[in-house]
């Protein structure tokens, strides 16, 4: 029986053989995507949320119970700018309408009024401790900020075909920051420093050479109190194999510090938790300048793309082409991003990465619709046997040997959670598709090699819409 190709829906992604065998089954707790609902977007959330997106599918395509979590940077000092600016310079209504848009002008406004004016920086201050001390007027306009950015995001990650079985934030975790406060404490691990502030000693010689602060002088908790917190809440509430946290590199001690402290603390899950840094983007505009929301991004794609489909004179006729359009447009965006190392910084670039001939997402795509379109007018052929010895011409050889090598790629990626391993795996199997596509005709050939051929293009696009879908493209048929 031929697969219904692009359609592999089961969990396992089509997966199954004795080397991927090996490796150790577990539950995998996967943090990513993670903006920060009173600050800007950067091109690091979207790096976040599509590699974060690649580890979970692998994770799971690997036979992993994932649980995909979203951790909201809801908390801190920049909410008392964002609601004491929005006392001054926000309007309900603008809100309603264009909210992350609005939400942005007050932040805007608000950072460069608190630069000059200390009432300002007064206010926030004002209004994070009401925040803090659960004053109802403040928690109701956080929580609708809180409420009005999640679903404009939502909206986003359903147009990159992401999803998350957890919406949790910083703001969940004020109480547990102060109970870890108390725990180092009673150990006797938290010192204070001459500023007043809380400090724990993680210098190996004991000596304060390195230390990591978790308490302000007023007694509020820091990012990283927050982390210590939402990990051991994490724990022990979906006691994780292991747990992996995706952020850009700049982020690298502070993941240290935290895996230290919690093994410090005793928590010996501390060893299974990993963090995967990422490099930055340069360069990353949209027509109308420099990028300040994601979605900008995601409609220059199509745009760009749909201006490319309407030039090429291979373009086929179909039904919705802004849809196609889309699909195509993020996976160029995707394969750009995963080609190299992660932590190497790129530059964006419009031109290349949209390509139709080149290394590109455009080129993975349009790989798999040509093999859907070959295998669909040759449906009458396919047969439940067919004859291998017809497939020993090099054309042939060249396409089995490189997919033989899939799980192997799978495998190596599961070891370093690297996307360039399976990205450029299926580039090259798109250049032997072409060659095979050349050379291999199935139209016009007796019906047994037309048979053994098809067998063989079924099995190369079976393997090209496994690997696409692990990476987190959604596939097109038709372009
Ligand atoms: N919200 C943070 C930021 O945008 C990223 C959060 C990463 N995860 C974590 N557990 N600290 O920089």
């Amino acid at each position: 029986m031929l697969e219904p190709i692009g359609k592999e829906q089961d969990e396992k992604f089509g997966l199954n053989s004795e080397l991927l065998g090996t490796l150790k089954r577990g539950t995998t707790l996967v943090e990513y995507s993670s903006p920060n609902i009173a600050k800007k977007f950067h091109a690091g959330h979207l790096r976040s949320t599509i590699i974060g997106n690649f580890i979970a599918n692998l994770k799971q395509a690997l036979g992993n119970n994932v649980i995909r979590m979203n951790y909201l940077g809801d908390w801190g000092m920049q909410f008392g700018l964002l609601g004491a600016g929005f006392g001054q310079f926000g309007c309900q209504e603008k809100l309603k309408q264009n909210p992350l848009q609005h939400l942005f002008e007050v932040y805007v406004k608000v950072n460069k009024e608190a630069e000059q004016n200390e009432e300002m920086k007064q206010a926030a201050r004002d209004f994070f401790r009401q925040l803090e001390q659960r004053e109802s007027e403040a928690v109701s306009l956080w929580k609708q900020f809180r409420e009005i950015t999640v679903d404009e995001y939502q909206h986003i990650y359903k147009r990159l075909g992401v999803h998350f079985d957890i919406y949790s934030g910083e703001s969940f975790h004020q109480d547990g920051a102060q109970e870890v406060v108390q725990q180092l404490q009673s150990r006797g691990l938290l010192k204070t420093s001459d500023k007043g502030t809380g400090i724990v000693d993680l210098s190996p010689a004991g000596d304060m050479s390195s230390v990591c602060t978790v308490l302000r002088s007023d007694g509020t908790s820091l990012y990283i109190t927050r982390d210590l917190a939402a990990a051991i809440d994490r724990a022990e509430k979906y006691s994780f194999d292991e747990m992996i946290y995706v952020t850009d590199k700049s982020q690298s001690s502070h993941f240290q510090q935290l895996f230290q402290i919690l093994l410090t603390l005793g928590h010996s899950w501390a060893d299974r938790c990993r963090h995967v840094p990422f490099g930055m983007v340069r360069g990353m505009k949209t027509r109308s300048g420099e990028v300040v929301f994601l979605e900008d991004v995601l409609d220059e794609a199509r745009a760009r793309m749909l201006h490319n489909m309407s030039q090429s004179k291979t373009t086929k006729e179909m039904d919705n082409p802004e849809d196609t359009a889309e699909k195509v447009g993020i996976s160029a965006l995707l394969v750009q991003d995963f080609k190299g190392p992660l932590t190497s910084d790129y530059s964006f670039n419009w031109d290349r990465m949209l390509q139709a001939q080149g290394d590109t997402g455009v080129f993975l795509q349009y790989t798999h619709a040509r093999l859907c379109s070959l295998i669909q007018r040759n449906e009458g052929v396919e047969a439940a046997t067919f004859d291998p010895s017809l497939l020993l011409d090099q054309t042939s050889i060249a396409v089995l040997q490189h997919l033989l090598r899939y799980d192997e790629v799978l495998y190596q990626s599961a070891q370093d959670l690297q996307p360039k391993h399976l990205v450029n795996f299926l580039l090259k199997l798109s250049h032997l598709i072409a060659s095979a596509h050349r050379e291999l005709p199935v139209k016009g050939s007796s019906q047994d090699v037309a048979q053994a051929r098809l067998r063989l293009f079924c099995g190369a696009c079976s393997v090209l819409a496994n690997g696409m879908r692990i990476l987190g493209i959604t596939t097109v048929e038709r372009m």
